[in-house]
């Protein structure tokens, strides 16, 4: 039960609540959608994620807000994305109203696991496709599953919105050029995994990626978009081999509606000492600022927060943000939906 959740203090972590939802892809068709308790999937063992990598996830919020309304933050885009996975790697689509109907139950069904207005918490939620036919030869399933399960989380990382240290890297790829970096595939994960893992233990946040063909430009910030700001001006990665992030999207719209000029273009590792702030953005991170970045070969550190804090420019941009989330800052663009 939610009774003993700590919500002040939640980590980006698994907790179990009441259910999760799940439709089956057979024979050409979706099946009804089925709430579950069960935290377990059977599946064949010759299933397609399991050796061919056929498994795409999304993740999204929602929210409790001042008005003790729920707000589901840009959902279509998820879908959209889901459904752009999907081709990426030869899966079903999940139909928008499937997707829509399985995100509402599943949060209403876990309502009260929803962390309440004022603790900053949110409700993660986690829809995941996945190809279950049985295949021996390299090929896509016949069979899949589209299950969507929730979980009350805090900050991404630990520091939450205080500037964070993140280590540019060159040994390791996320994506190739033309590979599946622009869409949310298990399969990239997988490999970021040996970054990520030894930027933690010496003590990053995240490792930086560069793009992999040239290994000049800024790609992605772990599990993150990431974006500088100098002169007035919001700067992203223009790329073929990142995500396309739904928080970098709504960043950008609320950069120009707050005054600031928009780029979106590539980002030389040199340019790193001309940023006044930066930051990494996601669904998971929100915004995390940006404060210092090492280059694991040069040496060279970039440090972009003079003062230890985030940048006010980060801030307005996080205030604005949460603040729509939240329901507490007027949603002129129209990205919440309420659920009920
Ligand atoms: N980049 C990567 C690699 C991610 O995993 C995520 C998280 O979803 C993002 C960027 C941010 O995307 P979004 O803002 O849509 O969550
Ligand atoms: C997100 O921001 O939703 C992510 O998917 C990042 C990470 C937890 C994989």
């Amino acid at each position: 039960m939610s009774n003993n959740i700590d919500w002040k203090n939640l980590s980006f972590g698994y907790i179990k609540t009441d259910v999760n939802v799940r439709s089956y892809y057979r024979n050409g068709k979706w099946g009804q959608i089925e709430a579950t308790s069960s935290e377990e999937i059977t599946m064949h063992m010759a299933a397609t994620c399991l050796h061919y990598g056929q498994a795409a996830f999304e993740g999204m919020k929602a929210f409790m807000g001042k008005d003790g309304k729920i707000r589901l933050f840009r959902w279509r885009e998820n879908w959209k994305r889901l459904a752009s996975s999907s081709r990426g790697i030869l899966m079903a689509e999940v139909p928008e109203d499937i997707f829509k109907e399985a995100i509402d139950r599943v949060v209403l069904e876990n309502k009260h696991f929803i962390p309440p207005y004022g603790t900053g918490g949110s409700l993660y939620i986690r829809p995941l496709l996945i190809g279950t036919g049985a295949r021996v030869g390299v090929s896509p399933a016949d069979e899949y599953l589209f299950m969507v399960f929730v979980t009350p989380v805090g900050p991404y990382f630990k520091e939450g919105f205080k500037p964070v240290k993140m280590q540019l890297v060159r040994d390791y790829d996320r994506a190739a050029p033309l590979g599946t970096g622009n869409i949310k595939v298990g399969g990239n994960y997988a490999a970021s995994l040996r970054a990520g893992e030894r930027a933690k233990g010496e003590g990053f946040a995240a490792p930086i990626f560069l793009e992999a063909k040239e290994k000049k430009y800024i790609d992605e910030a772990g599990p993150a978009n990431f974006y500088g700001i100098k002169n007035n001006t919001y700067v992203t990665p223009e790329s073929a081999s990142i995500l396309p992030s739904i928080t970098n999207m709504s960043l950008r719209t609320l950069a120009e509606d707050l005054g600031l000029k928009v780029e979106r273009r590539h980002i030389t590792v040199e340019e790193l000492a001309t940023f006044e702030e930066a930051g990494a953005c996601g669904t998971a991170a929100v915004i995390s600022p940006i404060g210092e970045i090492h280059d694991r070969d040069t040496g060279d550190i970039y440090k972009i927060s003079k003062d230890g804090n985030p940048g006010p420019w980060s801030e307005k941009l996080f205030k604005t943000l949460q603040g729509i989330q939240y329901g507490e800052v007027e949603d002129k663009f129209n990205w919440c939906d309420i659920v009920e």
